[in-house]
């Protein structure tokens, strides 16, 4: 009864101009004074199944490798007549150091930039190395839509003022090694991987790298609960809507991420996403836990099994294929040289979610109710082989409520999904890592045909969140809303709709930079853009504007 939620926008009318496509995003931090070195790592044509695979060397003009102020990559692609939104995966030395989605194109052509602060993958980038871009496309009949694309690295020199980017000791990636495609792991089953650490290994922060869904899961907060599938027809997504991305250590859960749901721009109504993605659609977030609670066990030498996999609230914690999951380790290393020791003192996690599912159905309608709870408290005494000693509190306590409403006969589908919570880890009481967020959205959807091929759609979506991803990478707080919708007529002779999208976005952080922007558009024109903070002169912004400009067109 479901229609597919992925749909291609086959533009009716030739679109005159290229069209711009951004996602909303505060510009990179970077210093503009300092001395930069500007080199391309790549430029490919994405049309098959081939990744692009370079070798990158760093450049050697802007200081000694690894001692620059920080590092971003450009990503500029065109696009020309009809294609799928594709999912992007670029990998550098193994580790998985940004994960994106392509906007679709039009007849007259898209092209989209969009600045990636890379800095906290300093020692990766310090050594040359084997860069891998997977763009997975597919030119056939009715799908003609090339993916060009460039990326460069630009290199900014430290000096006095600026200097050298934070970074750990070692990176160890949490990811399959290959040689030849992206680094990530498909789930299910589980992905384990043996690491063996540095034996004075003091600190282990861990960032999860972009969980996203896929085909069945690409919809995750819309598939229904099992014991409500008899309800719906037999190719409607099932396994419930929530989903937990795990971290395990030797079997023991570590921490777990409650994810914000990203939608691509075929999702559900493709003229929303033109010329403003939904957020997180270029840069998909990521999610970060601290490992320091777990030091005392792997300074041992020995290789120990990490997993990374994704639960969901049903039977068996079964979740369909798939879900596209790495990781990556930021490790910091004592002086000494010395062995680490120490104790976990309390692990208290358990296996899984706390999950309840409550509903029910008459001859139209169908209501579902799934809620989640977890709360993680991990506590460790660590010795230094300098002797220092460090007591680590780390604690999660997170929420999830996704309640799904099909009224009329599915003529309405809505659904309201918010996980929400707190991250707290503390090194001898002084913060290292915090997360506190929230992630609701609202998707209301009414068909004015049963075949449900023409229909109207809104979006309300926002991204909230404190973030401190480690000692080594600047916090900041983003709070973001989305609200956006549109009409869609789905036709043999080619879909048709349109779309508006109103976003207001605001950034700080701890160093002072600040930026807001206020960004409208209705049915591909942008009708209001408000830009204003410590940030808004960047030349990283798509629009440059001077500092507390303001542009508002119409
Ligand atoms: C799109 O069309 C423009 C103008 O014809 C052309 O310059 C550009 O190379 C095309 N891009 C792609 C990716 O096909
Ligand atoms: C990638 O290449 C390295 C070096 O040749 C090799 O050790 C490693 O096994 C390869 N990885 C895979 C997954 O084949
Ligand atoms: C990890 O290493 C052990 C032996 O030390 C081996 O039995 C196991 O299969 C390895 N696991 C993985 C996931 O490679
Ligand atoms: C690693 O841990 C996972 C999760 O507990 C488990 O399923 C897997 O069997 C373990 N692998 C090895 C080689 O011990
Ligand atoms: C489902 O919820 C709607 C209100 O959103 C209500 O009108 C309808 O009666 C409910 N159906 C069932 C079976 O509870
Ligand atoms: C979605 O529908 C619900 C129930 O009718 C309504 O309360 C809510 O405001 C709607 N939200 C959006 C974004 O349309
Ligand atoms: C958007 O599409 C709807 C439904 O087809 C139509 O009624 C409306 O006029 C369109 N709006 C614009 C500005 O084209
Ligand atoms: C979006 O903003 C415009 C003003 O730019 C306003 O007219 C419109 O009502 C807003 N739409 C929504 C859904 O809030
Ligand atoms: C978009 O802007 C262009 C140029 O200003 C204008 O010609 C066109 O009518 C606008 N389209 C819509 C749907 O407002
Ligand atoms: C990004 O790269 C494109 C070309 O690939 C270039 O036109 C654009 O100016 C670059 N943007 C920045 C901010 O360097």
């Amino acid at each position: 009864m479901l229609w597919i939620l992925t749909a291609l926008f086959l533009a009716a009318q030739a679109q005159a101009a290229v069209l711009v496509d951004f996602q909303v995003a505060q510009p990179p931090i970077v210093p503009h004074d300092a001395k930069q070195c500007t080199v391309q790592i790549l430029q490919h044509d994405f049309a098959d199944f081939t990744a692009d695979v370079v070798e990158f060397t760093p450049p050697t003009d802007c200081g000694t490798p690894g001692s620059w102020a920080a590092i971003t990559l450009n990503f500029t692609v065109t696009s020309n007549g009809t294609q799928f939104d594709r999912l992007g995966i670029f990998t550098f030395q193994n580790v998985e150091i940004w994960r994106t989605s392509t906007p679709e194109p039009t007849a007259g052509g898209i092209i989209w930039t969009y600045i990636k602060d890379v800095s906290r993958y300093t020692p990766l980038f310090a050594e040359a190395g084997t860069f891998i871009l997977e763009l997975d496309n597919l030119i056939e009949t009715g799908l003609n839509g090339v993916y060009s694309a460039t990326l460069d690295a630009t290199f900014f020199a430290s000096s006095p003022e600026h200097p050298p980017a934070k970074q750990a000791n070692a990176i160890i990636p949490l990811s399959t090694h290959s040689n030849t495609t992206g680094n990530d792991a498909s789930v299910p089953p589980g992905f384990s991987m043996n690491v063996t650490l540095p034996q004075n290994t003091v600190e282990i922060y861990a960032e999860k790298i972009y969980p996203s869904g896929n085909s069945n899961e690409e919809f995750w907060y819309f598939n229904i609960a099992n014991e409500f599938s008899s309800e719906f027809g037999i190719t409607t997504p099932q396994q419930g809507p929530f989903r937990e991305v795990r971290l395990l250590v030797d079997g023991m859960v570590a921490g777990v991420a409650f994810p914000y749901p990203v939608i691509f721009t075929g999702g559900i109504l493709p003229p929303a996403w033109r010329p403003i993605t939904s957020y997180g659609a270029l840069d998909l977030p990521t999610y970060f836990l601290d490992l320091t609670p777990f030091v005392p066990i792997l300074t041992d030498g020995l290789p120990h099994n990490f997993t990374i996999d994704v639960a969901s609230a049903e039977a068996g914690r079964a979740i369909s294929n798939n879900w596209f999951v790495s990781g990556v380790l930021q490790v910091v290393t004592d002086p000494s040289g010395k062995p680490t020791t120490g104790r976990i003192i309390s692990h208290n996690a358990d296996p899984f979610a706390v999950a309840s599912t409550t509903g029910s159905s008459d001859a139209t309608s169908v209501n579902i109710t799934v809620t989640a709870s977890r709360k993680i408290s991990i506590t460790s005494e660590i010795i230094s082989g300098s002797g220092k000693k460090n007591e680590v509190v780390f604690t999660q306590d997170l929420d999830y409520i996704n309640q799904q409403n099909y009224l009329d006969n599915t003529l309405i589908q809505n659904v309201f999904q918010s996980s929400s919570g707190s991250i707290l880890s503390t090194h001898n009481n002084v913060p290292v890592v915090k997360d506190t967020f929230s992630f609701p959205i609202t998707i209301n959807i009414t068909a004015f045909n049963v075949q449900q091929t023409n229909f109207a759609t809104t979006f309300d979506h926002s991204y909230n969140r404190d973030l401190l991803p480690s000692p080594l990478i600047l916090g900041s707080t983003i709070n973001e809303r989305q609200i956006s919708g549109g009409f869609f007529q789905e036709a043999s002779t080619g879909n048709t709709g349109n779309g508006t999208s109103n976003n207001t976005f605001s950034y700080v952080d701890p160093a002072g930079n600040t930026f807001n922007r206020q960004v409208n558009a209705a049915f591909n024109n942008i009708t209001l853009d408000i830009v204003s903070g410590t940030l808004s002169g960047s030349q990283e912004l798509d629009f440059p504007l001077g500092a507390d400009d303001v542009f508002v067109l119409h």
